[in-house]
């Protein structure tokens, strides 16, 4: 099968495009470079189409002779303020627009996304009273006073968190959630207009080798293990207890080219998202404990500082993706966390 792998310079398109080389299939590889990514001074590494995704005729000419289209290219991450917004949607959202017309127009009906469980907003709590239930986001003042935990919006009970499923309601929290819910939506369109397939792997927190290095457009695994290469102890927000699922990159690179091999046979016009986690969530404070172990130190410090934002808990069940497709994740968390720990972010 030949692919395009828009954002295949990036850290989880790279690992994608090894993936499907591995399985024998034809990687066409597309990226931007973006400087928030890869900095002011990137060179093309050979063989790829510097190109962006927003011009209709660089997308045209790439286009030619692909079965597939694995959509990674995106700007990702919180940003500096909310002056970013205008590249993010246009990146995001207008870059996917003009993707999926040039794929319509060439016929390309195959499409897998790069999807987020950003989309979610905070992930699912229970109340004892009141079942499941929707805390809006967290008041600073609230923050301010060191009550992380969100509570019952109606009687302010303390919430068991649980994992969310795909069929949970959306709540994007920020500018690049926003965009990433309006990728999907835009999928889904084209999806119904032209008969198309299209999946989206909703990834949870991604980390592994090829991690950009810290920027305002990085997660935090990249800035615990940034700090500790520069000899600097890991600094928790919060209290360390917020609940992530940390998946590994080649974990998910996997889901993507086994949702590409699988496509062809879902019914046409349809849209369809999967969570993509390990299934073992941990707390932020304990992967920075893990890291900081694996790296030999020094030791996270927890400062209870907080981005106003950010979400408490989001973790999700990967069910639907293990019983569909049959993907499983192979790299545990301790695992990971070493071999993480070990190798390189990219410069
Ligand atoms: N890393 C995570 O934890 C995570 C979690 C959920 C979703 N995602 C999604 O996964 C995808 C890949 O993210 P990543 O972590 O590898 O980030 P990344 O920044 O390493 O990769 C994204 C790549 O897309 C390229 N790009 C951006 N805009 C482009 C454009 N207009 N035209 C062409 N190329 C463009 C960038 O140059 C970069 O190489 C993104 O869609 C992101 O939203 C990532
Ligand atoms: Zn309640």
């Amino acid at each position: 099968m030949r692919v395009l792998v828009t954002g295949g310079a990036g850290f989880i398109g790279s690992h994608i495009v090894d993936a499907l080389t591995a399985r024998g299939h034809e990687p066409v590889v597309l990226d931007a470079l973006l400087p928030t990514a890869h900095g002011d001074a990137a060179q093309p590494p050979p063989g790829l189409l510097h190109l962006d995704v927003r011009d209709a005729g660089a997308v045209r000419v790439a286009l030619r002779g692909v079965d597939a289209v694995c959509h990674q290219a995106a700007m990702v991450g919180l940003g500096k303020d909310f002056a970013d917004a205008p590249a993010y949607v246009s990146c995001n959202d207008l870059g996917t627009a003009v993707l999926l017309a040039a794929m319509a127009e060439a016929g390309v009906g195959r499409l897998v996304l790069a999807g987020s469980m950003v989309v979610y907003g905070e992930g699912r709590y229970d109340c004892p009273a009141h079942g499941t239930v929707r805390p809006g986001p967290r008041a600073e003042r609230d923050l301010l006073a060191g009550l992380f935990e969100p509570r019952c919006p109606t009687c302010g009970a303390a919430l068991a968190p649980g994992l969310v499923g795909e069929d949970a309601p959306v709540d994007p929290r920020n500018v690049y959630a926003t965009t990433k819910l309006a990728q999907e939506h835009l999928a889904a369109a084209w999806a119904r207009a032209t008969g198309g397939r299209a999946v989206s792997l909703r990834y949870h927190n991604v980390y592994g080798p090829r991690m950009p290095r810290d920027t305002p457009y990085a997660g935090v695994a990249s800035l615990f293990r940034s700090a500790l290469a520069r000899g600097e102890a890991p600094r928790v927000f919060e209290d360390g207890g917020q609940r992530r699922d940390f998946v590994h990159v080649r974990d998910v690179a996997a889901a993507g080219a086994t949702a590409l091999e699988a496509i062809g046979e879902r019914p046409a016009g349809t849209f369809t998202a999967y969570n993509t986690g390990s299934g073992e969530p941990h707390t932020v404070g304990e992967m920075a404990e893990a890291l900081a172990a694996a790296h030999g130190g020094p030791r996270p410090v927890v400062t209870g500082e907080f981005r106003l934002g950010d979400v408490r808990h989001i973790t999700a069940d990967s069910a639907r993706l293990r019983a569909e497709l049959g993907w499983k994740p192979e790299v545990g968390f301790a695992e990971g966390m070493a071999e993480f720990a070990a190798s390189g972010l990219r410069d």
